[in-house]
């Protein structure tokens, strides 16, 4: 049955502390664990520990075991029906971590022992209240061989030293009180880089990288993000990190992408390690994201816990902002702003319309793990921008400042949290609530009236939501909406004002705005809603080139675009159209006061999952793909010139930088070459072909590999073959290789994928091999996912079967491409539809596989 946020109790016990001894072994550790507990609540509450795959060895209760009638033990508790109102309770339990190829919990990746343990995975190292409210302070005994030379855990370090024959110890303690969930524990032969950081009030932390052997060079990055990292939290929020050391580890098999563990955060290596030789520049800027984003839930998330994983976008959503805001600070407002929407209209707004629908803060679920969606994440962040927006800069820090004083070292609640904003800025906020309890995307229509004899211009705004799963009505929501105005020769008539619309409808009037003006509506994506409004393209073209909300110019060429892309794929081709805005594509290409990054995104035509999303009817993708392709045709021919001399004017040929403005010319390049691939006569060919070859760091080379692979023939066989003889010892670059080759456009790519399943170097217990290969093909690829035959589909689920025997929370993940079958043309949809059917009835799914499955098709 679900957990239903209405049913949350406080665990009747308080863990005051949690003492662990472990003694490694790759399939036989045992852990000791010595809880001292106290009674908090109900005089006859029996005491119950989670515990799943554990074999118990013993139980004790201050010293005395227990008979077997004073406790019981199922496949997921401990029960003791009798306790004292103050006692130590003592379990020894052994575990397998050689065998947990699920990867939460403790389990081994390349030789070492690492630990994942949000949400649940603590459960199944120990017995214990698994549940973010119950804070404990930690004492933990590791105990090795010596070939596992670090023996990593939460805090600081008290005492190591050698044990009888080749083993040896190490001791953590932990000041702060925490949840099961930040525990981690690492255990292996690695290379460690150190550095140091001085906190605003003079304490020196000690930081260190531990990657695997040979890797240190690659830690560079992450270690200097790190320190800006944490200066800028200084800054921005106030907060200072606060233990004497603070690690990261990276691990090449784990399920996400990074976590936040007190003081020890575990890295999934993919957003840790990068040099320019082997990491793109996109690989940079996640890594510095990341880095930020797990350091600053040391306040957002460890510091302040949740109550429960309903609160989970308390962590999430608020320390997404965080570190939006400061990649934002790091490499520019505009680009980072334009990406981060790209990131939620795919991701979030697609998940918003479909079957697996949710508000930011859930109040039920099967399995939590299937709730680290975009929808808590990106959402999330979007509901703390819009706090800002409608409070204020200044009032939003009182806010923050406020929570951050008033609930340090609590597990609390998004209740707690807006009362905060509610309390230092005198808003009522009752209202703004609705966001994290309503699921769906708001659709939001602005049409205007203009009155040139009164100078008045009449705004009519209208809001909204369609029915999402057991929510069939909706509420108006308070909807910042950044308004400003040109004047149809561009000039600005009116700065950015932001309208509230918190009603169904409502009119504004502006007065004395002299003449027709065109309007620039949702500046800066002021809320995450879907806008309609009565724009003529030529109110477009006139915002794309001139609006000085530079984030609307862009947005003014996607929607000519998009526009120009769903009337072809409808069989309605607008070739004057497609001609004027290759032409203004040009123009905003060549002006001077642009960045190259800025240009990149400008060149970057919507991608087929987001045409799909808005595609009125059910999406026909390979429609949808061959008229966007129709559109890149034109550009490349009519812009042909154009992009032939950008290509060659952002070719740098100094030493690499990893820095946003040079990284902004290798992506306007780039787009240059993805552009320019769409017309491969011999000129464009031997270009690309030129610009693979001679590339010199893995921006250039995936840059000018892509295009030769859209290509096909015998320039992509090339290409491919030497990428891989390069590459064959690079992990990471590999999963490169892998999802380069999901993401061809060409028709035989379904057979091309099945035959890399059976390729040596696949490996699906590797969350990033798996995902390369077959998330990349399902989720990016959707011409050729979606291929009439339901081979496509058929493989995705075949995938997810054989995945979910060992990896439950990695398999779920892969459920979501075939559930959103609704949104496709009827004979492709039934074939989507059957195959999830056909996963829902094999015998042993997991729960987290069953949940998902069932949602989608009901
Ligand atoms: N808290 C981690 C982060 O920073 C992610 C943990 C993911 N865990 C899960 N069960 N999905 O975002
Ligand atoms: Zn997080």
């Amino acid at each position: 049955q679900p957990i239903r946020l209405a049913d949350y109790r406080p665990f009747p016990f308080a863990i005051e502390t949690t003492r662990l001894v472990f003694d490694l072994s790759p399939s036989a550790t045992r852990v000791r664990a010595e809880l001292a507990i106290r009674r908090t609540g109900d005089g006859d509450a029996p005491l119950v520990l989670n515990g799943e795959r554990l074999k118990l060895l013993s139980v004790t209760i201050d010293g005395q075991a227990l008979s077997a009638n004073q406790y019981a033990v199922d496949a997921e508790h401990l029960t003791v029906p009798e306790t004292p109102d103050q006692f130590v309770l003592t379990t020894e339990v052994e575990i397998d971590p050689l065998a947990n190829k699920a990867l939460t919990g403790l389990y081994m990746s390349g030789g070492r022992f690492c630990t994942q343990c949000e949400a649940e995975g603590f459960r199944t190292i120990t017995y214990f209240p698994d549940r973010p409210d119950v804070l404990s302070r930690y004492s933990v005994r590791i105990e090795a061989d010596g070939g596992l030379p670090h023996l990593l855990s939460n805090g600081n370090l008290v005492d190591q030293g050698s044990l009888d024959g080749a083993r040896h110890f190490a001791e953590w303690v932990d000041p702060f009180p925490k949840p099961s969930y930040l525990f981690a524990l690492v255990a292996g032969d690695l290379d460690v880089v150190t550095d140091s950081f001085v906190t605003m009030s003079g304490r020196e932390v000690a930081l260190k990288i531990f990657v695997d052997p040979g890797q240190a060079s690659r830690a560079t990055y992450a270690l200097d993000s790190l320190k800006r990292a944490m200066k800028w939290d200084e800054e921005a929020f106030g907060r200072e990190y606060d233990l004497d050391l603070f690690m990261i580890v990276a691990v090449r098999d784990f399920n996400f992408g990074a976590m936040e563990n007190k003081g020890l955060n575990i890295f999934n290596s993919s957003l840790l390690l990068a040099d320019p030789e082997t990491a793109t520049d996109a690989d940079f800027e996640r890594i510095e994201a990341v880095v930020a984003h797990e350091y600053f839930h040391n306040w957002t998330g460890n510091r302040i816990t949740c109550r429960d994983w309903f609160q989970l976008c308390l962590k999430e959503g608020f320390t997404v902002f965080r570190d939006q805001s400061f990649s934002a600070d790091m490499r520019g407002a505009v680009v980072q702003r334009i990406k981060d929407v790209r990131a939620l209209r795919a991701r979030q707004f697609a998940e918003d319309a479909g079957p697996l629908a949710h508000p930011v803060r859930p109040s039920s679920y099967l399995k939590i793990d299937n709730f680290y969606t975009a929808t808590i994440y990106e959402k999330g962040s979007e509901i703390i921008r819009m706090l800002k927006t409608i409070l204020g800069a200044e009032a939003f820090r009182k806010g923050c400042d406020l929570y951050f004083e008033r609930h340090d070292g609590e597990a609390t609640t998004v209740e707690a949290f807006i009362a905060c904003f509610t309390e230092t800025s005198g808003q009522d906020l009752s209202d703004f609530f609705a966001w994290y309890e309503q699921a769906g995307t708001p659709a939001v229509t602005l049409t205007s009236d203009y009155d040139a004899q009164a100078s008045v211009l009449t705004l009519n705004l209208r809001q909204s939501t369609a029915p999402t799963p057991g929510q069939p009505t909706k509420r108006p929501l308070p909807i910042p909406v950044a308004i400003g105005l040109l004047s149809q020769g561009g000039e600005s008539l009116r700065d950015t004002e932001v309208v509230l619309l918190d009603k169904d409808a409502m009119t504004v009037r502006w007065e004395g705005v002299a003449q027709p003006p065109v309007l620039s509506a949702l500046r800066g994506f002021s809320a995450p809603v879907n806008l309609t409004t009565d724009a003529r393209p030529s109110d477009r073209y006139v915002l794309f080139s001139a609006d000085p909300d530079l984030f609307n110019r862009w947005e003014a060429g996607q929607t000519l675009a998009r526009d120009l892309i769903l009337a072809r794929a409808a069989g309605a081709p607008d070739e004057v159209g497609e001609e004027r805005y290759a032409e203004a594509l040009g123009q905003a290409l060549v002006d001077e006061a642009a960045e190259p990054a800025f240009k990149a995104l400008l060149l970057s035509l919507p991608s087929e999952p987001d045409l799909t999303l808005l595609s009125e009817e059910p999406a026909d993708p390979l429609a949808l793909h061959e008229a966007r392709d129709a559109l890149r045709i034109r550009i490349a021919i009519h812009l042909g010139d154009l992009l032939r001399r950008l290509h060659g004017e952002m070719q740098s040929s100094g030493e690499f930088s990893p820095s946003a403005e040079a990284a902004g010319r290798r992506a306007l390049r780039n787009a240059c070459a993805d552009m320019l691939s769409a017309d491969p006569h011999d000129e464009n060919l031997t270009r690309l072909v030129g610009h693979y070859e001679a590339s010199r760091n893995m921006t250039d080379m995936i840059g000018g590999l892509y295009p030769l692979v859209c290509i096909g023939g015998e320039a992509r066989e090339k290409a491919l073959s030497a990428f891989y003889d390069t590459w064959a010892a690079e992990p990471l670059v590999l999963d490169k290789w892998f999802s380069i080759q999901s993401r061809d456009p060409n028709p035989d790519v379904l057979d091309r994928v099945v035959a890399l399943t059976r390729h040596p170097a696949f490996e699906p217990t590797n969350p990033n091999r798996l995902r390369a290969l077959v998330s990349a093909f399902a989720s990016f690829n959707p011409a050729r996912f979606h291929d009439p035959s339901g081979a496509g589909y058929r493989f995705l689920a075949d995938q997810i079967l054989t995945v979910d025997k060992f990896n439950p929370m990695t398999a779920a993940r892969l459920v979501e491409p075939l559930g959103a079958w609704r949104r496709y043309k009827s004979d492709l949809g039934a074939l989507m539809r059957q195959e999830l059917e056909r996963i829902a009835v094999h015998p042993d799914l997991s729960k987290n596989v069953l949940e998902l499955v069932t949602k989608s098709l009901t």
